[in-house]
């Protein structure tokens, strides 16, 4: 694709040109991909609505894209290697690979199987699946036929799957017999029946052979609906099928994720703007060589991004980014520690991995378990390296640059969102210099402001504030699934004309710019973000809770922990038992995902004249610090606040 920046001047120019005139810009990228029909209007928006409409009247198919168009050039060349969960030891399931040829061929086949469960276009598809190649010809085969997917992460509990399905109004759920993961092998169609009891929409599910485990096959009404065998269903089902065309503005995907408010957001992306964002920032942000045909692998890099599917990063750069640049991903079913801490470094050595993207939470967890893992393995092939998902430290950065990438790759940490589809900020491999702790500029296309409480935007250089982005790109999200009031409210509303991110940052004295986190009530927990009020209603569905109040604390390997304050009845409970009760009842509702760090029983907690929550009090706390909790003075019950700080003293936790 000719859309590649090769220099630091070249970035600069491209940058001029996308501020200049960015509906020019982005349709000259436009201008790359295959389309059916070309648009009539490249950019048309109202940041007050909002409405944001790019390449409109415009037909494609985004896996047309990913795939048909790639297989006269690389039909016989990888474009999945999947390593399995148990892929090293005494007897390894060996890794697999897809070529785009075969791919293509499953997904024809699984948009066939889909389409005779009557899925239609505009359709939702629930998606439940391990980190499997049939997670990403699931996502595919629903693209192919216009359908829009919403992958549900394999990790959350039935009761969020349920959550989500219902909330998207998806007809069909695609699963799995079960999961491998590390030692564990987790009964996901169990999960899956369970969430199912409650969603009356849902009348065919897939259910994909991975564990051979004994499931029950539930078989329905008279036309037999319900459960049916992934396999047998794609072995009836022809390799070849006519892609459905979209609107550039047809919904490609529904991705839930938290926000200040208890209930998951839907976040919307559509297929033209997307397609063109995640392809464009996937080329330029990592500068991966696709290479051609079947032949040496020399000019042929291998990117693995360790997200899963059910994570926004698992949709731009494990999906749709990399097949739309015709590379070869690699992807990996289980743990960074299993069978042992080393398992990261021995799949780069085993595959010849040129490209890694992963998190700062996994890079802090496996620099804690000690460089011997890593010496035994070659990572000579590694050419980039990549975060993503929270701020990546300076510790954690010297320790990824030195130890894994031998001070020969760059380090680019990426800064992004569930709403903004792709990397806005980051440095470009290679080109961009680095600096530990920062995500440097912003990608062309893209203009970061930063502003004040008021509103005031805060120009030139050492400055620090709130992030907003100033102008819409491709990738921004279009809206909120059944809920557009939702969409303004939480992105448009705080700063009129601009989408606000919900982190601050600072802008250095050479115009880098520093992700400083979070300043909304989400907490980023190993690169998960979840609402504190989501957490809240968790525990308070304990019978014995009256109220809860959480909130995040610095953790050193997740980043953030999850720090909970529960008002209890104690009567015929243990405070032992209650903490463990508790701790329990949030993964049973959320997942272990949200699974609190720490539980303190509370008599009361410290609130104002109007009934608020001062959560600054109880995030001092929650850090270790009980000696400056600030003005106080609006509190009807200071009071409490010594008894917290006595409740907290005594009740010591792992
Ligand atoms: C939030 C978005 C984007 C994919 C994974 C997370 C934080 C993300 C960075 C980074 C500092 C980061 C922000 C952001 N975040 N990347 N490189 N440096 N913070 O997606 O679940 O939508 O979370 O993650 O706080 O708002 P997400």
């Amino acid at each position: 694709m000719s859309f590649t920046i090769t220099s630091l001047g070249g970035y600069i120019h491209e940058y001029q040109k996308s501020i200049l005139n960015p509906a020019q810009f982005w349709e000259q990228i436009a201008e790359e991909f295959f389309w059916r029909k070309r648009w009539d209007v490249a950019l048309s928006h109202d940041f007050s609505e909002p409405r944001v409409e790019w390449f409109r009247g415009g037909k494609l198919n985004i896996v047309e894209n990913c795939l048909d168009r790639h297989l006269f050039t690389r039909g016989d060349q990888p474009a999945i290697i999947f390593e399995p969960n148990n892929g090293t030891g005494a007897t390894p399931e060996p890794s697999r690979t897809l070529t785009y040829r075969q791919l293509h061929s499953e997904v024809c086949r699984a948009s066939h199987a889909l389409a005779r469960l009557g899925v239609q276009q505009g359709d939702r598809v629930a998606i439940y699946l391990p980190l499997i190649p049939e997670a990403i010809i699931a996502m595919l085969a629903c693209a192919r036929l216009g359908a829009v997917h919403s992958v549900v992460f394999g990790g959350f509990s039935p009761q969020a799957l349920r959550e989500r399905t219902n909330d998207c109004g998806a007809r069909v759920l695609i699963t799995a017999d079960g999961a491998y993961r590390g030692e564990k092998e987790v009964a996901l169609k169990a999960a899956a029946d369970e969430a199912l009891r409650g969603c009356p929409l849902v009348t065919d599910v897939l259910v994909v052979k991975r564990t051979g485990a004994e499931v029950p096959m539930m078989k329905g009404g008279p036309k037999d609906r319900r459960d049916h065998w992934w396999h047998e269903a794609l072995a009836s089902s022809e390799p070849t099928h006519e892609a459905v065309a979209t609107d550039a503005e047809d919904m490609l995907f529904v991705l839930y994720t938290s926000g200040s408010t208890g209930k998951p957001k839907g976040v919307v992306h559509t297929v033209g703007g997307y397609m063109v964002y995640t392809a464009y920032t996937f080329k330029n942000v990592f500068q991966c060589r696709s290479g051609h045909g079947s032949g040496s692998s020399i000019e042929r890099d291998i990117f693995w991004c360790t997200a899963d599917v059910g994570w926004i990063t698992g949709h731009s750069y494990v999906t749709y980014g990399p097949l739309l640049a015709g590379s070869t991903i690699l992807i990996y079913e289980g743990i960074p520690t299993y069978p042992d801490p080393g398992r990261y470094w021995e799949i780069i050595d085993k595959h010849h991995v040129t490209h890694f993207y992963t998190a700062p939470t996994a890079i802090r967890a496996l620099q804690a378990l000690g460089n011997e893992h890593i010496e035994p393995y070659h990572l000579s092939s590694l050419r980039v390296l990549g975060s993503v998902g929270e701020p990546l430290n300076e510790d954690a950065w010297h320790w990824y640059h030195h130890h894994i990438g031998k001070e020969r790759c760059p380090v680019v940490d990426t800064w992004w969102q569930t709403e903004t589809g792709g990397i806005m900020i980051a440095p470009l491999a290679g080109i961009t210099p680095t600096k530990p702790a920062h995500v440097t500029l912003p990608l062309p296309g893209v203009q970061p402001v930063i502003v004040d409480t008021n509103g005031t935007e805060l120009v030139g250089n050492s400055v620090e504030g709130n992030l907003c982005i100033r102008f819409p790109w491709p990738g921004i999200l279009r809206t909120t699934f059944g809920d557009h009031e939702r969409c303004r409210q939480s992105y448009f509303s705080q700063y009129p004309g601009l989408y606000f991110t919900g982190d601050g940052a600072k802008r250095d004295e050479n115009g880098y710019i520093r992700i400083l986190g979070r300043v909304d009530d989400v907490i980023n927990v190993s690169g998960h973000r979840l609402g504190t009020a989501e957490i809240e209603n968790a525990i308070n569905e304990h019978p014995k809770v009256l109220e809860s109040a959480v909130v995040g604390y610095p953790h050193p390997i997740k980043g953030e922990g999850i720090y909970a304050y529960a008002i209890v009845d104690l009567t015929d409970r243990s405070a032992d038992n209650l903490v463990r009760e508790i701790k329990e009842t949030v993964v049973r509702i959320i997942g272990p995902i949200a699974r609190p760090e720490v539980v303190i029983l509370v008599p009361g907690l410290p609130k104002t004249r109007s009934g608020k929550i001062m959560r600054r009090i109880l995030r001092s706390l929650a850090a270790g610090d009980a000696s400056n909790f600030g003005d106080t003075s609006t509190l009807i019950n200071p009071e409490i606040v010594e008894q917290i700080v006595a409740a907290v003293g005594s009740m010591s936790q792992p």
